[in-house]
């Protein structure tokens, strides 16, 4: 493999645990045919920019507020992508739905880690701490994690990995989001944004 490497931008809205994961993947090895280039936070308070620069990659807010429409709110992160010659989008942690708009841009070439196994729990309304209390409520004894491509279906596009977590007698929602992010979102995300790193500079 020669020296190039995808360049990786990642959108992020809160904590950045799974930012993190893809940096030290990066750091570790793990990710060797990609690169972050550019972390994109729609709100400005998101600990995940402070895990960006730490690292010294470069970040950029985009407020939907700041823009009359979804559209133009797009436009502004595509606009910031295009003029970086982004080649792999991840959304870690990012909680605003793309439109068609946006995802048509970049078709393969967006992936999301969703932390249930999809096609349970998922879809719009399922986001963060609401998706393991709905696991909960349902009683399931196995949750787990799914990195996918993204389309203009909310967590509708195809499967690129999976893992399954036990949930434990007495879990939280917060104690079941944790052991599912390290268990399965922490390992699954690096590895799947390696696989299609490999395959773009690959040529495919
Ligand atoms: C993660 O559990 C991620 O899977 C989830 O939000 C959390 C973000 O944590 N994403 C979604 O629910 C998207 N539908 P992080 O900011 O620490 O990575």
């Amino acid at each position: 493999m020669g020296e190039k490497k995808a360049k990786i931008a990642v959108l992020v809205s809160g904590g950045g645990t799974n930012l993190q994961a893809i940096l030290d993947a990066q750091k570790s090895g793990i990710i060797k045919s990609g690169e972050v280039n550019l972390v994109v936070s729609n709100n400005s308070k998101a600990y995940a920019l402070e895990r960006a620069a730490n690292a010294g990659v470069d970040t950029l807010v985009v407020l939907k507020k700041e823009y009359g429409s979804q559209e133009a709110f797009e436009d502004a992160i595509i606009k910031a992508l295009d003029d970086r010659g982004i080649d792999l989008i991840i959304l870690a942690g990012f909680m605003s739905i793309l439109s068609k708009h946006f995802t048509d841009h970049y078709p393969k070439r967006i992936i999301n880690v969703h932390p249930a196994l999809i096609p349970s729990f998922c879809g719009e309304g399922f986001y963060g701490l609401k998706v393991h209390e709905a696991a909960l409520a349902k009683g399931v004894k196995v949750s787990g994690a799914t990195v996918h491509f993204v389309n203009e279906i909310p967590d509708g596009g195809e499967i690129i990995a999976q893992k399954a977590v036990y949930v434990e007698d007495g879990d939280t929602p917060e104690t079941l989001q944790r052991r599912i992010m390290e268990q399965a979102e922490w390992i699954i995300l690096p590895q799947a944004a390696e696989k299609i790193c490999a395959q773009i500079i690959g040529g495919e």
